[in-house]
């Protein structure tokens, strides 16, 4: 059993790396036996995220949404460690109206903007796309791999609007469309590249989080734990198992599905 979950001689990308979970991501794949490549914006961010054995592992500064970044990113990870096995479509910008007072008015659908809508569309469904295009087609052509994209729980649900409200009942925010339909995208593109790429041994597999703790406010924390089966949000480790399952040989038979990891959060 040992065996199939360990990722011993495999090297794997993350992007957005630096964020909230992709630390978890790296260091979930990095555990199990991977070398990892930690790739975001900024490579301050990335290398953040590697804070463990850097004559191990990689840190990188890489746009998901530049083709000329991306096949940089491949040129640099397959120069030093020459392979790449597991790709983590992790990056993603989920808008949050930074303004409190513009929050409520500036996200919702009627005046959601275009701008907002577009960032979204290049960076939650271009980026991976493109990843995927030059990552995956170095697998295909090498062997296979493992593609895991992350999609969430408003890939699969629409949002309950009524979640973002506060104590006295007022609308304080609005989950935006294009997190929603991106996420959507990500799902059926994930279904897409599996069957595309099934015959060349490159899995590729969704994992839909659902909320995580960070910070929220303990009204809201209470509101979302009410609507989950498990009765909480989620840590941000909550996912690092089911990271290692989709990247490892455990998986073997797996491709084109959605690993749900959500406290039951779209059940009902
Ligand atoms: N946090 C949650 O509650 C939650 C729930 C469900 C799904 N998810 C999904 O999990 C993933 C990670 O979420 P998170 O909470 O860690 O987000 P986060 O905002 O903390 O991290 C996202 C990272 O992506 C990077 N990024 C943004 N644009 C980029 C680009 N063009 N190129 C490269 N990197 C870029 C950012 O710099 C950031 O470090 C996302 O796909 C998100 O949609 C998160």
């Amino acid at each position: 059993m040992t065996k199939i979950f360990s990722l011993t001689g495999k090297t794997a990308l993350v992007t957005g790396a630096g964020g909230l979970l992709g630390k978890a991501h790296c260091k979930a794949l990095a555990d199990a036996g991977a070398t990892v490549v930690a790739a975001d914006l900024a490579i301050e961010s990335a290398e953040h995220s590697i804070d463990f054995d850097k004559e191990r592992h990689l840190a990188l500064a890489l746009d998901v949404t530049s083709p000329v970044s991306v096949a940089e990113a491949l040129k640099q990870v397959t120069d030093r460690f020459g392979r790449v096995d597991i790709l983590v479509n992790n990056a993603a910008v989920n808008d949050m109206v930074e303004d409190p007072k513009a929050s409520a008015e500036l996200s919702k659908f009627e005046n959601y903007p275009l701008e907002l809508w577009n960032r979204s569309l290049q960076v939650n469904l271009t980026g991976v796309f493109l990843c995927s295009q030059a990552f995956g087609s170095w697998m295909a052509a090498n062997g296979g791999g493992s593609i895991i994209n992350i999609a969430s729980t408003y890939g699969i649900t629409a949002p309950d609007q009524s979640l973002y409200t506060n104590e006295a009942g007022e609308q304080t925010f609005h989950k935006p469309p294009a997190y929603s339909v991106t996420k959507g995208g990500v799902l059926m593109f994930t279904r897409y590249l599996a069957a595309y790429w099934g015959n060349q041994k490159v899995r590729v597999n969704a994992l839909s989080p659902g909320g995580v703790l960070n910070g929220q406010s303990d009204f809201f924390v209470a509101q979302y734990a009410k609507r989950t089966p498990l009765g909480r949000m989620a840590h941000r480790d909550d996912y690092m198992g089911a990271i290692v399952f989709l990247a490892s040989d455990s998986s073997a038979y797996m491709t084109g599905a959605n690993l749900v990891v959500d406290g039951g959060w779209t059940i009902w």
